[in-house]
């Protein structure tokens, strides 16, 4: 070796793989204003869309005249139901098996409910346009408290379902019930109860909320008469399934229908259903023959375009006097809106909330959930959640800790007793999950040790006393929470959606000098894939990532796929890309052993290409293969390097973190700081470190807002009184707390590269810290629970009704 070859630690440094901090390659763009966003789009002869909305929250619309609106200059069209029945397209079947009015058709269900689309030259002319539509509307009574949509007497809201005594997942026991849903062993679970030493029983409510992205909805439509194509660019999560469901409704072969995400500014689970004004902007494309624009404003996005949570969870636990959980029962009241419209696996009207167990050891449980109608907007998608974790996780993690407190135990311990052990797994739980890998004591300790919990908590006691005393008008608290996510929706045996089955995929072709492209079938609304895809193609076959260029997005060129939620696409599509580099090395090997004249199973893999075992100076680098691969493969096989994967994974991956808050409240003013918050993830195999700090700094800021204030509000009338960001709480620089980030890994054993997802889980693990910090700072003036969001009012209406005032 002369001084000019590289060291091993320089070749692997140089491909910047897996474990690397690499640089996002796609802020390059992004942080010079370079990006490409649906809005950035620009077509000759564009038109532009926008709604008329309803300001009621229900009421009959008893006519719609357009004549003044169409006087207005610019305006072309007003859509209304009517236009849209004579395409049968005035409803659309949602994701949930239900379906959903496009246009208001005979009444309106929620506030801002779409009700007609003016088209025009500018966006002005549309603006001005829905000012002069007349809508004649005559108000009904409204549904909004949840617990009171199935008294006898409530209104009627789906008219439209009279009499339909079964809905898409079932049963309906009311006109406004949409589905129960059950889950796990009620009869064993009764019985733990009626034998239990101590239980805990709480309504825990997790309010609505809204994931709120920086760039609201927005598509546009260009049908082509000529050629009978529709181009649709959009702000797709799922940009695949989109063009399925637009084969499916509008009768336009799937071949021509050509949908594009471009650059995505987030997502959190908002993108990925299909809106009224997707199918609006289309239709006013093939009505007009000229391309046309939607764009949603905040107001718009805030109180129409699909809301989070909204589940209202009664809890009750079942222990020994020790503290050793027995049983576990929950129920759920899950408000949808108007129109099921929750973006889950088909099969599963409450997601993976049966994920509800948590990481305790729980020797039997049941669950019950059922879903009801109100009149607000639809949604009920996976707000950077994994299909209705979220919730589960914030209503075991209360639950622990309401135990805890009723046991005079400390929470950690108490979590630490009932921890599923490392031996246990894979274990299965008692709602019906197979988590592959965890090791959560040593994740607890770890957050222990470092905090100095001990210690933590030692001052508390002296806080409290000195709040006895008098001498302090602060409070302390420690929001403790342990949470276990189900991440990579999903192996085909019980994941799909409207009977696509939720794999995912990847293709890479290798060009001659030594660089490619991988083409994958998820979509990056910000997470980096450009980056960490080409990490794990560079580990995987030892080409620098910075030779890989990475493409999604586009439905004619990248293998079809489901698309980028609920963190499966590391699980699903990482997987993919690893078996489709894999294929390639399979390939690259025969042709290396041609060129070097042995057998393939004299060859080993060598970090950037192969050598002969026992002969290491005889070989070929990957750069070297790729050449060969253009013009001297061995006889008889195809020349190129290319292959495709379609993943189908045989499990999901179960990431889990240990996380605490370190809170002090005034009593006085209700205002709250945040002293420390730190938070330990293990998401399996780490692709790139910085990246999953970054995701972590992020969903712990949503956790932040969605725990502290952030919440869609209706007042009695169904008005939302939280619709824009001077009420809806999007915490800034100046309000987020600093994050301590720390990990272990536990790699998944079934997954290629052994890595689980991790996007979804500070939010998933952060808002129970923070609720339980505010929580067990109060509990010791002898409150059990304190609903969310807690923003400063209420916790000084908390301190006030637990007497500190007197
Ligand atoms: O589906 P989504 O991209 O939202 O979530 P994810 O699979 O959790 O990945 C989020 C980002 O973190 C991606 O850029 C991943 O490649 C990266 N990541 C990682 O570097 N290592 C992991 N074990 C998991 C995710």
């Amino acid at each position: 070796m002369n001084d000019m070859t590289p060291t091993r630690e320089q070749r692997t440094a140089a491909l910047e793989g897996m474990g690397c901090k690499r640089k996002r390659v796609e802020d390059a763009r992004f942080t010079q204003g370079k990006g490409n966003y649906v809005d950035d789009l620009k077509l000759p002869g564009m038109l532009h869309g926008d709604f008329v909305r309803s300001p009621h929250a229900h009421a009959r619309v008893k006519s719609i005249n357009s004549e003044e609106a169409l006087k207005v200059p610019g305006v072309l069209a007003v859509i209304t139901a009517e236009t849209l029945k004579t395409v049968n397209l005035a409803w659309m079947p949602t994701l949930a098996g239900d379906v959903q009015m496009v246009l208001a058709d005979g009444k309106v269900l929620f506030q801002n409910q779409e009700v007609a689309f003016v088209v025009a030259t500018d966006r002005y002319a549309a603006d001005d346009g829905i000012n002069k539509v007349v809508v004649e509307y005559e108000p009904l009574p409204v549904v909004i408290d949840p617990f009171k949509a199935m008294d006898a007497d409530a209104p009627v809201l789906r008219e439209d379902l009279a009499g339909k005594t079964t809905g898409a997942h079932g049963p309906r026991k009311h006109h406004n019930h949409i589905f129960e849903w059950t889950v796990g062993d009620k009869d064993l679970t009764d019985a733990a109860f009626r034998k239990a030493e101590v239980t805990i029983k709480e309504m825990i409510s997790y309010h609505r909320t809204h994931p709120s992205p920086l760039e609201t909805c927005q598509c546009v439509c260009s049908f082509d008469k000529i050629r009978g194509e529709l181009s649709i660019w959009g702000t797709f999560q799922a940009p695949h399934v989109i063009r399925t469901v637009v084969a499916l409704i509008a009768k336009i072969p799937e071949q021509k229908i050509h949908v594009i995400s471009p650059d995505v500014g987030g997502g959190f689970g908002n993108k990925v259903g299909a809106y009224p004004g997707y199918i609006c902007a289309a239709v006013a494309s093939i009505v007009t023959g000229k391309p046309v624009k939607w764009v949603e404003d905040r107001i718009e996005n805030l109180t129409a375009t699909s809301f989070a949570r909204d589940y209202h969870m009664t809890t009750e636990i079942a222990a020994t006097k020790e503290g050793k959980v027995t049983g576990l029962r929950v129920h759920v009241l899950a408000d949808h809106g108007a129109f099921d419209a929750c973006a889950d696996p088909s099969k599963w009207p409450a997601g993976f909330f049966n994920i509800v167990t948590g990481s305790y050891d729980f020797p039997v449980a049941h669950l019950s959930v059922d879903g009801i109608y109100t009149n607000k907007a639809p949604g009920g998608v996976a707000y950077r959640c994994s299909f209705r974790v979220t919730e589960a996780a914030y209503c075991i993690e209360r639950g622990m800790d309401i135990l805890a407190q009723k046991l005079g135990m400390d929470p950690a311990e108490l979590r630490l007793k009932n921890f599923i052990k490392p031996e246990q797994f894979p274990y299965h739980s008692a709602l019906g999950w197979e988590y592959d890998s965890g090791d959560y004591h040593t994740a607890m300790r770890k957050m222990m040790e470092t905090v100095d919990y001990a210690g933590l908590r030692k001052e508390q006691a002296a806080q409290r006393a000195a709040f006895k005393r008098g001498e302090t008008r602060e409070i302390m608290g420690l929001g403790v929470s342990f949470f276990t996510e189900i991440v990579g929706a999903g192996p085909s045996k019980n994941c799909d959606i409207l009977g696509i089955a939720m794999f995912d995929s990847c293709e890479i072709r290798l060009h001659p000098t030594g660089a490619g492209i991988a083409r994958v079938g998820t979509k990056s609304t910000g997470q980096g894939h450009e980056t960490t895809w080409a990490q794990i193609i560079a580990t995987e076959i030892g080409i620098p990532a910075d030779n890989i260029m990475v493409e999604e997005g586009n439905t004619d060129t990248a293998p079809y796929g489901l698309g980028t939620y609920g963190s499966r696409s590391t699980p699903v599509a990482g997987a993919a890309i690893a078996m489709a580099a894999r294929k390639i090395k399979a390939k690259a090997q025969m042709i290396a052993a041609y060129k070097l004249e042995v057998h393939e199973g004299d060859l080993e893999w060598d970090i950037d290409g192969f050598r002969v075992k026992g002969l290491p100076e005889k070989s070929m680098s990957m750069k070297d293969i790729c050449w060969a691969a253009y013009n001297s493969v061995p006889p008889g096989m195809e020349p190129g390097l290319e292959a495709v994967s379609y993943y189908d994974p045989p499990n999901m991956t179960y990431p889990f973190g240990a996380y605490i808050c370190v809170m002090n409240i005034d009593v006085d003013t209700g205002v709250y700081k945040v002293r420390r918050f730190y938070a330990l993830d293990d998401c399996g195999t780490r692709i790139n470190p910085m990246i999953i700090e970054g995701q972590v700094h992020g969903g712990l800021t949503e956790a932040f807002a969605i725990a502290m204030g952030q919440e869609i509000r209706y007042d009695d009338e169904g008005n939302v009184v939280t619709g824009s960001f001077m009420d809806f709480f999007m915490p800034t620089a100046v309000e987020t707390p600093h994050w301590e980030t720390d990990f272990t890994v536990t790699p998944s054993p079934h997954h290629p590269i052994g890595a689980k997802g991790v996007g979804e889980s500070p939010n998933v693990g952060g808002v129970p810290a923070f609720s339980n910090a505010v929580n067990d700072a109060f509990s010791f003036l002898g409150s059990t629970h304190i609903q969310m969001p807690h923003d400063y009012w209420r916790n000084w209406r908390a301190a006030k009704s637990l007497g500190v005032f007197a």
